[in-house]
């Protein structure tokens, strides 16, 4: 037997239907907030990875899934897809602000474990064009609202500025300084990053380096004021809009795009993987892939870790329609009637269905109550003789005879 590759879902109809509720909730949102889909390829080139997420990161280090000899690659996230899109679809020409949504599987060559996979669901949305604090504080208050819409209100958010690139070059000589008195300690990859990107070294999973990071200088102390500024017209929106909030001044986020504000949403009904939402802005990120200089911010969520959260919560999710009615069927003739009475009831968007294996009465009979119909039929060959039929009321038994030679009497009777 072949299985699933490792990592991946198969999302069978009942999660199905769960899945399809929460992403229209999701779009209502986003419609809401006056955010616009977007679609992009489920693979790019690879250098715009490499170009935007960083070399040193470990998703393009690690886990990307590359093909066509490194050509192109499944999108482990969508910020750099969106901007790409954006760019090449002078996007920017119809609205000096763009907000835009999306809803995508991602691909990250991860080890799987709960909340962890190696195909997993995105939402997140990305507003493009301008600095201004406001737009920050809708972000974040967006993410949040969707979060709360669902009824998740048991999350800790977390809020960070790490300033723009300049700004970083003197902390990072700092950091330097720092952890080169633990050399010997760091691992390979941290030993390769203080060379080549020291920043990362901050996403350190490592018990002994996460220890060492603990008295490491904080980059907040290295920010200018007009930064700082930014930072604390955020803080003070989020709080006028009533958004609770931790700033968490080690929370740099594993992306090399991102610049000033960074958020992350986490809830303690995760397990490991206990980060729901997270994002930041990245003002230079439209300029290094070839655009004018266009600040931005994004946020995006696992639509997996969300519905676990919903799942441990024991959210009520709305029952799915009911069939109106399901035929049973006695003989080959019975059979046709339904068919094409059956193709009739559905061109007026009644949901209805019959048996395909010729059972038995009884059989078929169990078959509509595990649909739970709410009417059934039985056609033979006396009823196609007399042209009446009895229509049965599911829930208290009760029939009603219809004449079955004009499809309207069976619609006004079951409707
Ligand atoms: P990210 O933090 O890598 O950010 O991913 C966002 C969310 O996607 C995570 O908080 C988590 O819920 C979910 N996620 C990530 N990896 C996995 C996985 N392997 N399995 C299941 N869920 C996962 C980004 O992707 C940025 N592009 C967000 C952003 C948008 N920043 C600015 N704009």
């Amino acid at each position: 037997m072949i299985q699933r590759p490792r990592g991946t879902l198969d999302i069978l109809p009942e999660n199905a239907v769960k899945r399809l509720f929460v992403e229209n909730k999701i779009r209502d949102i986003f419609d809401n907030f006056n955010y616009q889909e977007i679609r992009t390829p489920s693979f790019e080139k690879t250098a715009l990875f490499k170009r935007s997420i960083g070399e040193e990161t470990d998703i393009v280090s690690k886990e990307m899934y590359s093909f066509n000899n490194d050509e192109y690659t499944l999108k482990p996230e969508m910020t750099a897809p969106v901007i790409r899109a954006y760019l090449e679809n002078n996007l920017y020409a119809q609205s000096p602000v763009t907000k835009l949504y999306y809803i995508s599987n991602m691909y990250r060559h991860e080890n799987p474990q709960a909340g962890r996979y190696r195909e997993f669901g995105q939402f997140g949305a990305e507003a493009i064009g301008s600095f201004d604090y406001t737009v920050d504080a809708e972000m974040i208050s967006l993410s949040i609202r969707i979060l709360n819409e669902f009824g998740i209100n048991d999350i800790i958010t977390k809020i960070n500025t790490i300033g723009s690139i300049d700004e970083r070059k003197s902390y990072i000589i700092s950091l330097k300084e720092y952890l080169a008195k633990y050399y010997d300690d760091l691992s390979v990859d941290s030993k390769r990053r203080l060379e080549t990107n020291p920043l990362r070294i901050l996403d350190s999973k490592l018990d002994i380096e996460i220890e060492i990071l603990k008295d490491a200088p904080i980059l907040y102390d290295f920010l200018t004021p007009e930064t700082k500024e930014h930072f604390t017209k955020v803080l003070d929106t989020l709080k006028d809009i009533g958004i609770k909030y931790e700033v968490d001044y080690k929370l740099v986020r594993g992306f090399d795009y991102y610049t000033s504000t960074t958020f992350e949403v986490v809830s303690n009904d995760l397990g490991a993987q206990n980060a729901v939402l997270g994002g930041g802005r990245y003002d230079a990120l439209i300029e290094q892939l070839g655009g004018n200089p266009t600040p931005a911010i994004g946020f995006a969520s696992g639509i997996e870790r969300l519905i676990m959260i919903l799942d441990k919560m024991n959210f009520n999710y709305p029952a799915a329609d009911n069939l109106k009615i399901y035929f049973v069927t006695i003989g080959e003739e019975a059979k046709r009637f339904a068919v094409k009475t059956l193709y009739d009831l559905r061109k007026q968007n009644i949901k209805c269905d019959t048996d395909y294996l010729n059972r038995s009465v009884k059989a078929q009979m169990r078959e509509a109550n595990k649909f739970q119909s709410e009417y059934t039929m039985v056609v033979g060959e006396n009823e196609l003789k007399s042209g009446i039929s009895k229509l049965k009321k599911m829930s208290d038994g009760n029939t009603t005879d219809i004449g079955i030679q004009n499809i309207n009497n069976l619609i006004s009777a079951i409707l």
